[in-house]
């Protein structure tokens, strides 16, 4: 007989599963066509100052702004969770020379950053993982990175414990995270505090501060949408009608509203 906690966790771990191969299909077929798609290399040159295969976010100010306030250097070891194809954790490393662990869990994309870099892996280094378990040795790294990819996890805070304890002591963690006014539970507060991440922080009792790259968003998402509309003949022409639609569909959706936040727990 199968007893009543072990039948409920059984069907958690399964609906965790199907979830996370939804995400996972979805990102593989992205990364497959975009990697060769012209249209979609000018769309991120256009949109984000350089075609790193972008898909949050996150322009070339934002990811410079990074650079500067994380102060990586050659001994800093540093992971970056939801990495896509690599070329910004490539980037990162190029411009710090710090040692850097990228993991997405689409096996089309590491695959891709792997073969791409494999003249730099003293210091760049990519592995096919779920972020939702982080089962790397305790104070494995000084820093952590996630660059729009904390929504993806179904418990936030069990993933960010994990981050907090792969750290090392004084180690920190930069993330980068859009909050959805509508949905705050404490409508006409600090948004930075009241987002699902700002409370998750507030829980664990780790002090923070946060970057506003509000206004940075409502016009990325505007300008996204321009520059769609103008390269839509060339993504027809490609038979890349997928990427055109799943990233317009993005712009319809009501994220320009959003607040984007840079999280920075330093010191942990
Ligand atoms: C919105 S994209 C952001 C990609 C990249 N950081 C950027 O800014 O362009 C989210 C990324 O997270 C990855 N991802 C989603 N869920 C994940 C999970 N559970 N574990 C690891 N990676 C995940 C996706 O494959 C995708 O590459």
């Amino acid at each position: 007989m199968i007893d009543e906690f072990d039948s409920e966790r059984s069907l958690h771990d399964f609906v965790g599963h199907v979830h996370v191969e939804k995400i996972q299909h979805f990102y593989n077929e992205f990364y497959r066509r975009a990697k060769d798609s012209k249209a979609h290399s000018e769309l991120c040159r256009k949109v984000y100052g350089q075609d790193f295969c972008q898909h949050g976010m996150l322009d070339m100010n934002q990811l410079d702004r990074l650079i500067e306030v994380s102060r990586l250097n050659k001994d800093t070891l540093v992971l970056e969770l939801g990495s896509g194809t690599g070329l910004i954790t490539e980037y990162i490393s190029d411009m710090t020379q710090c040692r850097i662990t990228g993991i997405d869990i689409s096996v089309e994309a590491i695959e891709h950053a792997s073969a791409r870099t494999k003249d730099k892996r003293n210091r760049v280094v990519f592995e096919t993982r779920n972020m939702e378990n982080l089962d790397y040795p305790d104070g494995a790294f000084d820093a952590v990175i996630s660059i729009d990819t904390l929504y993806f996890v179904k418990d936030l805070e069990n993933t960010v414990r994990q981050m907090v304890k792969i750290l090392k002591p004084k180690g920190s963690m930069y993330m980068f995270y859009h909050v959805d006014p509508d949905l705050e539970d404490c409508p006409g507060a600090d948004p930075v505090r009241c987002s699902q991440l700002g409370a998750v922080l507030d829980r664990l009792s780790l002090s923070y501060r946060a970057i506003d790259f509000t206004a940075e968003n409502n016009k990325h998402w505007e300008l996204r949408k321009q520059v769609l509309s103008e390269l839509k003949t060339q993504f027809e022409e490609e038979g890349n009608m997928y990427l055109y639609d799943s990233r317009m569909e993005e712009c319809m959706s009501n994220m320009c509203d959003f607040y984007r936040f840079l999280y920075m727990v330093e010191q942990v």
